[in-house]
């Protein structure tokens, strides 16, 4: 089974991965950066996590306020590098451990987290600036995948420290359950204390960053009663931020063993790094089992009710190629585009020979079995001028007049804004 084998914290300042970018390794001003990471890359060489599980903030990059969430968890095959408006850092994109991510949301959710999952968002500063200074990197990518965990803490109402510190106490569940033998090691980004923001930029408080990391190692949850407004007069508005650390914490045995830290206030936030080993008693096996059994309750029966798909992540998975695509349909340039070529418009988004098919036909039933949601066929219909109904009666397996048979009244729609003849 899985074990969390300890946790990285880190500041994830840019200027981080700006020292390491312009090679600023010998100049005295950046110096303390980089010998801060070099216990932690020593650290990671010798107890070789296979994953890194990543709790950090995005800045308003990938995550924008149409829809800003408290706790997102990333299900990804692979992350790519944000742009934060200079263009992407010369750093390759990062692979993602999508199997274990899966069984993390399914976990949480579980444990009444309910979390939303997130595909095709570049990780930004947040994730890349501690993680290139971390591990090795070149043009064969990374050598350990990530699950990146990202906490809302830019707009009000954010999560509480507690409800961080909570968070972390069921990621402990959710990853010592996980059924494949795996060392994860999380590692928390943020902090510490900083204001970027209003006249006040510029605070810091280094007798604050002190109690913080003390408090963090012995008396964690002195740290949960603290409030948004106590975080920002302690340790600057930006710099409460440093909650996610709890989520971490939240997820360690009570008492750590810290093998590393460090700070360093270059500018305009305090850099801390630290390496806290985790003493708790894995999960037992039978523990872990009975724990599976109540993620696997909520579904328990519906797999085998017949014509029955749940929209599961492994179905999302599977299928977000083509969810993909005919979501783009719903723009209406995209749209005539497929129109007008339905051939190009698949070669552009590289679909699979199966995938292109299966949209050629408008093989209803079989987008269904691959991972299709049925709302995007009904979508694909308007789009194709075809009713719910003649959707209905295909995944059915009957002709329309049969299906029709089936119904109270015999009418068409769809969900486009008219039904062509
Ligand atoms: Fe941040």
């Amino acid at each position: 089974m899985a074990r969390i084998i300890g946790a990285i914290a880190s500041s994830h300042t840019p200027t981080i991965g700006f020292a390491l970018d312009a090679k600023k390794q010998a100049d005295p001003a950046w110096k303390p950066i980089f010998d801060a990471y070099a216990p932690i890359q020593q650290w990671i060489a010798d107890k070789q996590p296979d994953v890194l599980l990543m709790i950090y903030n995005d800045h308003i990059t990938s995550f924008f306020f149409n829809h800003y969430s408290a706790f997102a968890l990333g299900v990804d095959e692979s992350y790519a590098v944000a742009d934060e408006g200079g263009g992407p850092r010369g750093v390759p994109p990062v692979a993602g451990h999508a199997a274990l991510s899966r069984h993390v949301a399914q976990s949480l959710v579980t444990d009444e987290f309910d979390l939303s999952t997130f595909r095709d968002k570049a990780l930004d500063h947040g994730i890349f600036s501690p993680l290139s200074v971390l591990l090795p990197h070149g043009e064969d990518g990374w050598p350990v995948p990530i699950v990146p965990l990202q906490i809302g803490v830019l707009q009000f109402p954010i999560p509480t420290a507690l409800r961080c510190w909570k968070l972390g106490q069921a990621l402990r569940m959710a990853v010592e359950s996980y059924p494949e033998d795996l060392k994860v090691a999380l590692v928390a980004t943020g902090g510490l204390s900083h204001q970027v923001h209003g006249e006040r930029c510029g605070f810091n408080n280094t007798v604050w960053d002190e109690q913080f990391l003390d408090l963090l190692e012995k008396d964690p949850v002195a740290l949960t009663r603290l409030t948004h407004a106590d975080y920002a007069r302690l340790g600057g508005m930006e710099g409460s931020e440093i909650i996610m650390w709890l989520v971490m914490r939240g997820a360690l045995s009570a008492s750590v063993r810290k093998v590393h830290g460090s700070y360093y206030l270059p500018s305009m936030t305090a850099i801390a790094t630290a390496i806290y080993e985790n003493q708790a008693e894995p999960l037992s096996a039978a523990e872990a089992a009975a724990h599976r059994a109540r993620m696997g309750a909520q579904l328990a029966g519906a797999q085998e009710l017949e014509g029955t798909y749940p929209y599961t992540l492994d179905r999302s998975a599977k299928g977000y190629r083509v969810n993909r695509f005919l979501h783009g349909l719903l723009d209406p340039a995209t749209r005539e585009r497929f129109r007008a070529d339905e051939e190009a418009a698949f070669a552009e988004a590289g679909l699979t020979e199966e995938e292109r098919d299966l949209i050629r036909r408008r093989d209803w039933r079989g987008m269904i079995h691959y991972g299709v949601i049925f709302f995007l066929l009904e979508k694909l219909g308007a789009i194709s001028g075809v009713s719910n109904l003649d959707i209905y009666a295909g995944m059915r397996g009957q002709s329309l007049e049969e299906f029709m048979k089936t119904r109270n009244q015999q009418v068409t729609y769809s969900v486009a804004a008219q039904l062509e003849d």
